[in-house]
C-alpha cells in the first residue's frame, strides 16, 4: 500500500519522480482554463475521500480540484459530521471508508489518528498536515524552489519563527532532498529534537542559530509560518507574539539574504506579525506559486498513490 504520510518516510527517489511529475503536469495545463479536464485521465472512475478534521482553504480546494481534474470525483467531510467525531473508532472508519472509495486524505490533530487510519485502511492514506507535519505543503514547496532557481540541493534554506509541524516536514526534506535547513527562533520553540537528530542521522545537520540576522545571511530560502497553529491553545497567542517579535520576516532581516533569495510562507498569513506585507507582495516571494503549486504536486502524490 502507497501511503503518502511523511517526507522522512517516503523513498527519495520517488518524491523526486512526483515532483517532476508535478511540473510535467503542471506545463501540460499551460494556458489552459482552470476548469478544463487534464488530457489523462488517470483517476477516472476513481473516488477519493478528503476528511477535515482542521479549517482549510489550500488543501481543501487543491485536493478537490485535483482529483477533478485528472478525471475522478470527490467527498469531502468533516469529521464533526462524521461518525468519527462521535465515537466511532478511526479503525472502523478506516475499513469502512476503504469498501467506497480509492483514497483518503486526511487533516486531522494527533499524528496517532492518520497512523491508525493508514493501518487499518485498505487503500492509500494521504496525511492532509497532522499537529506534527505538513508534508504535501513542503512537496509543493520544493516544486516551488526549483521552478524559480533550479535545484534546491545544498542550497541554504532558514526557517524563522516557531519550529512546528511545516518546520518538520523541511526538516525532512532537507534529509531527503539534500539542503541545508537552519532554524532560527526562540529556545522555547525550538524543533522536536526527533527532527533534529533524524536530519542529522541523514547527514543534514540543522543549524540553529538564535540571531535572526546571523541566521539569514546568505540564505537561498526564507520561510516562516503563523505564530499559532491550529492545535495551539488560544491562551499561548500573547506569549507566543512576544517570543517571536524579533523573528518577523521583513525588509530589512530579507535583505541580509542573498540578492536572488526567494520568500515563503504556507497560508494563511497573519499579515505583519511572522512577515510583512512588504515581504510577502515583495520581489522575493513566491507564496501564491506556491499556494498554486499545491495543486499540481498533491496530483503527482495521488498518482503516485494509487499507481497510476
Ligand atoms: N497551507 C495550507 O495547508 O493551507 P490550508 O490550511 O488553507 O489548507
Ligand atoms: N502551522 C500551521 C499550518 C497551517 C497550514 C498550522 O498547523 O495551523
Amino acid at each position: 500500500m502507497k501511503h503518502f504520510l511523511d517526507i522522512h518516510t517516503t523513498d527519495a527517489a520517488d518524491l523526486r519522480q512526483m515532483i517532476d511529475m508535478g511540473q510535467k503536469m503542471k506545463s501540460a495545463r499551460n494556458g489552459r482554463p482552470k476548469g478544463t479536464p487534464d488530457d489523462e485521465q488517470p483517476l477516472k472512475g476513481h473516488m477519493v475521500a478528503l476528511i477535515f478534521e482542521k479549517p482549510s482553504t489550500r488543501t481543501r480546494v487543491s485536493f478537490d480540484v485535483g482529483v477533478r481534474q485528472m478525471g475522478g470525483e470527490t467527498m469531502v467531510l468533516s469529521g464533526r459530521e462524521m461518525q468519527l467525531g462521535h465515537g466511532e473508532t478511526i479503525a472502523d472508519t478506516a475499513r469502512v471508508l476503504s469498501r467506497y472509495v480509492d483514497l483518503i486524505m486526511i487533516r486531522t490533530f494527533e499524528e496517532a489518528t492518520l497512523q491508525e487510519m493508514a493501518e487499518h485502511a485498505t487503500v492509500p492514506v494521504i496525511n492532509g498536515l497532522t499537529n506534527r507535519t505538513h508534508p504535501c505543503q513542503i512537496m509543493a514547496d520544493i516544486m516551488t524552489y526549483e521552478e524559480h532557481r533550479g535545484p534546491i540541493a545544498d542550497k541554504k534554506v532558514v526557517w524563522c519563527g516557531d519550529g512546528n509541524n511545516v518546520f518538520a516536514s523541511f526538516a525532512h526534506a532537507a534529509g531527503q532532498f539534500g539542503f541545508d535547513l537552519t532554524f532560527t527562533g526562540p529556545e522555547t520553540l525550538d524543533p522536536e529534537r526527533a527532527w533534529i537528530d533524524w536530519a542529522a542521522a541523514k547527514g543534514r545537520p540543522i543549524t540553529i542559530d538564535r540571531d535572526p540576522h546571523r541566521a539569514v545571511a546568505g540564505a537561498d530560502l526564507v520561510v516562516t509560518d503563523t505564530w499559532v497553529s491550529m492545535h495551539d491553545p488560544e491562551s499561548a497567542k500573547e506569549r507566543r507574539h512576544n517570543q517571536l517579535r524579533a523573528y518577523q520576516v521583513n525588509e530589512d532581516l530579507m535583505s541580509k539574504a542573498k540578492p536572488e533569495s526567494l520568500f515563503m510562507h504556507c497560508l494563511p498569513a497573519h499579515r505583519n506579525d511572522e512577515a510583512t506585507s512588504a515581504v510577502m507582495d515583495g520581489p522575493h516571494s513566491v507564496i501564491f506559486d506556491e499556494a498554486e503549486n499545491r495543486l499540481h504536486a498533491q496530483k503527482a502524490i495521488m498518482r503516485w498513490c494509487l499507481g497510476k
